[in-house]
């Protein structure tokens, strides 16, 4: 077939989807035209073959889906607004999700205390000073049906930041359903389940590698059966970034990292074209606007090749790569905070622009500390605008085109290709990790970076240019200081009124359980947290069989 015909064949085909998709998601609107009443077509592509338009480009929701994964992206649906929120109490956690829902945020998203996050009960000495600090208290399955109280499970998807112990909260979650009566197949939501970049950049682990992939893989196989509807891991490249990367590093790291969570779901038997539609990935959206928008499309443009070429993944949903977008905390200033308004509207701006399905908007204190409600409310208004205002989300691919934008996407594409495959020399990504070596390359980053920022070269407004001697620091929240005594006593109370021969039970079958590699662990600590087993029983049962990972 000629390359005329090729074209032809795919916009046809591109047309066709088109019609299909919007028989079930309708576009937003029946017109959509600019102020002056010009009418604002779906996409704009070339009339005729340019160069390597389907092989570089293609149309939307068509291998390599440089321009977006669905036909109509915006047109038909916006991004999820999802604010990652989390602090305190289970209960003044539910009152900022359902606060936050109340002012038109569509996704939830839960962050969770340190303790929670590395497997300790609120009660333990480990969790001294840090209870429900950076995150929600998470103890048992008690305060997890708290935290969803009033939150009907089956109309929202709820992402979980939650790494060692993801099995522990999927758990609790499908726990929380059934209590709702919702059975597991209908709720929807993410799962981060991401170990390796805990060891690169986050450190949030508790176990070694092994049986850390084998939690993992146990989430896949679990969900393909129980939870068809549940994004199975987020494999994050936001921290990455978030620890001085460049942004070639981040997609690359974070691809590496999928290619090993792939290659350890085959080892375990799963077939490809069963979990690989479940896989998710999550970016940081950081300040150089053309270079993140640009990421992301050269991201997905590498991930479908990496599904259909190397892993000869057959289904078009397991080579799309779906993501969701925070924007780059680490670039908040506490100098000027209210200026942190404007670099996270740009920055969200890139994250659309680039074909995020999912976005968190930071708030302007949180260089400073958790965001108050006031500046959760500005930051989730700040998508609000970008969606309903700038007509950024009104044609697919606004930028596609660009001699600018992709002349970057196909030159960040190729830079990271080439660390794909100096990792793939180092044996891989977990193998890379354990030798240190993506960890080097990002303190290497990240020192340059500080290098030029504290020369001058590299301009941060309000820190090392037009700088303010009077700071004028916004209202910070507090975290009341009695929760972390109220938290012990509450968890200790499960502990009292739980049946304790039943709780025993369960994590002595777990125990068992976990001696044998060839188990799935998911139904045993379904069993302990339906028993009101806590994170810290569940994890301390863990640790006999596993250890700890004492990091690279
Ligand atoms: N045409 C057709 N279908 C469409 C569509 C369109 N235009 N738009 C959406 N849809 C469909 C999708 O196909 C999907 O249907 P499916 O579930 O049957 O496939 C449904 O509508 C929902 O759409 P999405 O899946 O695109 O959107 P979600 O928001 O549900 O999921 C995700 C997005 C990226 C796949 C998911 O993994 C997600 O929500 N991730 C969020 C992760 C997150 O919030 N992480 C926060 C971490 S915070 C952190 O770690 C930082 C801290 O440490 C500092």
């Amino acid at each position: 077939m000629g390359k005329e015909q090729e074209f032809s064949a795919n916009k046809q085909e591109w047309e066709n989807a088109v019609k299909k998709t919007v028989q079930r998601y309708p576009e937003r609107q029946k017109v959509f035209e600019t102020s002056s009443g010009i009418p604002i077509d779906l996409l704009y592509a070339p009339k005729h073959p340019q160069e390597e338009y389907q092989e570089t480009q293609g149309f939307p929701g068509q291998y390599p889906y440089t321009r977006g994964i669905q036909p109509t992206m915006y047109r038909s649906k916006y991004w999820t607004m999802r604010q990652y929120a989390g602090f305190g109490s289970a209960r003044e956690t539910n009152q900022r999700f359902r606060y936050l829902l109340e002012q038109g945020q569509t996704g939830l998203s839960v962050a969770f205390d340190l303790p929670t996050q590395i497997g300790y009960d609120s009660d333990d000495s480990m969790a001294d000073g840090e209870v429900g600090k950076v995150g929600v208290a998470i103890d048992s399955l008690h305060d997890m049906e708290t935290l969803f109280d009033s939150i009907p499970l089956e109309k929202v998807s709820t992402s979980m930041t939650i790494n060692a112990p993801a099995s522990i909260l999927l758990c609790m979650y499908i726990a929380v359903g059934e209590k709702q009566g919702v059975e597991p197949a209908r709720l929807t939501g993410t799962i981060q389940n991401d170990i390796l970049k805990e060891y690169i950049a986050r450190g949030t682990y508790i176990f070694p590698p092994k049986p850390s992939m084998r939690l993992i893989t146990d989430i896949f196989a679990y969900c393909q059966e129980e939870l068809p509807r549940f994004n199975t891991i987020s494999i994050s490249g936001y921290h990455i970034r978030e620890a001085g990367s460049t942004a070639v590093q981040e997609i690359a790291f974070t691809l590496a990292n999928g290619i090993a969570y792939v290659d350890a779901a085959l080892a375990s038997g799963l077939d490809i074209d069963q979990f690989a539609p479940r896989l998710a990935f999550f970016f940081n959206a950081h300040n150089q606007f053309f270079e993140e928008v640009a990421k992301f499309r050269a991201a997905r443009r590498i991930w479908s090749k990496i599904m259909k070429d190397r892993f000869h993944a057959k289904e078009p949903k397991s080579w799309k790569l779906r993501f969701h977008t925070q924007t780059g905390g680490s670039t908040l200033t506490a100098q000027q905070a209210n200026n942190n308004i404007v670099r996270v509207a740009l920055q969200a701006l890139s994250a659309v622009l680039g074909g995020t399905q999912s976005l968190h908007t930071n708030s302007r204190d949180e260089a400073l500390s958790l965001p108050t409600e006031e500046s959760a409310r500005i930051a989730l208004r700040t998508q609000q605008i970008i969606a309903n205002e700038s007509g950024a989300a009104d044609t697919i691919d606004p930028l596609g085109g660009s001699y600018y934008v992709e002349s970057l996407t196909d030159e960040i594409a190729s830079r990271a290709w080439k660390y794909i495959e100096k990792i793939d020399g180092l044996g891989g990504a977990v193998q890379a990790v354990e030798a240190g070596y993506m960890q080097r390359e990002i303190r290497q980053a990240a020192y340059e970076t500080q290098m030029k920022i504290e020369s001058g070269e590299e301009i941060v407004i309000g820190l090392n240019k037009f700088v303010e001697e009077e700071q004028q620091l916004p209202d910070l929240l507090k975290v009341d200081e009695e929760l972390e005594a109220n938290q012990r006593k509450a968890v200790q109370q499960v502990r009292i009124e739980r049946d304790a021969t039943e709780a025993d039970r369960c994590l002595n079958k777990l125990e068992a359980a976990a001696a044998d590699p060839g188990i799935n662990l998911m139904p045993y600590i379904l069993q302990a947290v339906k028993a009101y087993c806590t994170i810290g029983e569940i994890c301390n049962t863990l640790r006999k069989e596993f250890g700890e990972y004492n990091g690279i």
